[in-house]
């Protein structure tokens, strides 16, 4: 049977909750915002109170007899080429937890980019996987990561035969794509499966013009958040399963461990109304975000002292296989200021926020939520800036160590470093010390030092100068970086 996609099965379940006047004895407390505080109903707007009912029990009956969230999630799919779809109400640093422990369990190998977001260490630390790190590909000349090749990934399994399968980041926040092709095969041929975290690709099905999608490359797992590209709610992230690696009844298990009882029916509606949206006009609405994109690339170019990173910066031999053009990704070194100091003075004095920043860029993403009057908004705001900057001060330096120097060496289990004895010791004597917290830049977030990594002084001089610059780093134990927690000298 062929799927309607004029369907929207949590939307109109939402609906006829309310046409038929439904009353529940049942959380949420607010009762369809009637006890909800009247300023904060000002401030929120009853739509969002009136949207806020129990899935189970309330959006459908107790024993989910109206398969609401099972349609939606086979629609979507449908859509995107799955086999099958799982809805997630807590971002994909949930879903991406589930997918590495339907494939991996505690002190079993996975290989990993070592460009992976900060939960999927998280997800290391909470099951006691053994991660085998793979190297991204690195451009020197402009301290970046892009995906590892296939390459790296054969290697890695010629010299770890036994790890049970492989997770990548492609899309990277910065818009470099892997050959997703090329390292399913590498995977396959073992076999074992590939989890390719998509937070970043929600869009991708949706136009050919967009870097390939992991469900038609051949990846087994992947993870999207609806929320960062789409039009789905914060937290509203899917994950999508194809092939015979992983059954899903057990990802759907392990899911379950992660998962909330009481998930939020506003982001399974985020989730379903922006699979129909994208099903039936997906095609035009991201050729309409292309071209916008294109346009905002060209004149970007144009301003003195701004360079937009292209295609032919990301792509060629040795660098990343694909691209996505809509995050914007601005070098700023001709201006001779941070992305620190640029978003600062953005959201200052123009009101405008960009997405990324580091030591020499600032992203920012275009989506099919933007029309000229808003990108027209952020050309003024960046010509404004590139008149502004020699009058923003000297840029404060940070120490940015080269490729090899970035890399420490991961000399423990990052649970055991993790939850073993800790010490913190001073920023100027903890190199050689056994790291047992994540610190991690934020955006993009990906962990600069991980629990059992060797602290090295290259990567110390990196977050203590960073720091110095403005960057954000949201999980160490002492945000000032005077101390950095560390394995205990016994358990070392
Ligand atoms: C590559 C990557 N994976 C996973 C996540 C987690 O996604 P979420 O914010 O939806 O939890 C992020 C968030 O930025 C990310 O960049």
């Amino acid at each position: 049977m062929t799927a309607d996609h004029t369907r929207a099965p949590v939307l109109e379940a939402l609906v006829d909750y309310r046409r038929e006047g439904r009353l529940s004895f049942t959380p949420p407390g607010h009762k369809q915002a009637r006890g909800a505080d009247p300023a904060v109903r000002e401030v929120l707007g009853d739509a969002v109170f009136l949207g806020d009912v129990l899935a189970t029990g309330g959006l459908d009956d107790r024993l989910t007899g109206g398969r609401v969230l099972q349609r939606a999630q086979e629609l979507m799919a449908d859509a995107v080429h799955a086999e099958h779809t799982f809805f997630s109400t807590c971002g994909s640093s949930l879903s991406v937890k589930a997918a590495m422990l339907a494939v991996a369990g505690p002190h079993e190998k996975l290989l990993i980019g070592r460009d992976a977001h900060k939960s999927v260490v998280s997800g290391l630390i909470l099951s006691g996987i053994e991660p085998v790190w793979v190297e991204p590909r690195w451009d020197a000349e402009r301290h970046l990561a892009h995906p590892p090749s296939a390459e790296e990934f054969e290697k890695a399994f010629a010299a770890h035969p036994d790890a049970k399968g492989a997770l990548i980041t492609s899309p990277t926040p910065y818009g470099a794509g892997a050959d997703l092709r090329a390292v399913a095969e590498v995977c396959h041929r073992r076999p074992v499966p590939l989890i390719v975290d998509e937070a970043w690709g929600a869009h991708l099905p949706f136009h050919p013009e967009l870097p390939s999608w992991a469900m038609d490359s051949g990846a087994d797992i992947c993870v999207t958040s609806i929320h960062k590209m789409g039009s789905g709610l914060e937290q509203g992230s899917v994950f999508h399963l194809r092939g015979e690696l992983v059954p899903p009844k057990l990802l759907g298990m392990r899911a379950d461990l992660l998962g909330t009882t009481s998930p939020s029916a506003l982001i399974f509606a985020g989730l379903d109304g922006w699979r129909r949206q994208m099903a039936l006009r997906g095609r035009e609405i991201m050729g309409a975000a292309l071209d916008l994109a294109a346009d905002v690339r060209a004149a970007v170019e144009k301003i003195d002292g701004m360079h937009v990173e292209d295609r032919d910066d990301f792509c060629g031999p040795g660098l990343a296989h694909d691209f996505d053009p809509l995050p914007v990704v601005i070098d700023l070194d001709g201006l001779g200021i941070t992305g620190f100091q640029a978003a600062d003075w953005l959201r200052a004095r123009r009101g405008v926020i960009a997405h990324l920043t580091d030591h020499r860029r600032i992203g920012a993403q275009i989506t099919h939520g933007d029309d000229r009057e808003t990108t027209g908004e952020l050309l003024a705001a960046l010509e404004d800036l590139a008149r502004a900057a020699p009058g923003l001060g000297p840029a404060a330096r940070v120490a940015v160590p080269s490729p090899s120097e970035l890399r420490m060496a991961q000399v423990r289990l990052p649970r055991d470093a993790f939850f073993g004895p800790t010490e913190d010791v001073p920023l100027d004597r903890a190199a050689g010390r056994v790291a047992a917290e994540m610190i991690t830049p934020y955006p993009p977030g990906i962990p600069a030092v991980l629990p059992g990594e060797r602290l090295t002084e290259p990567v110390l001089r990196y977050l203590s100068s960073g720091l110095a610059a403005g960057m954000y780093l949201p999980d160490p134990s002492d945000p000032q970086l005077e101390t950095i927690r560390v394995v205990a000298r016994e358990a070392g």
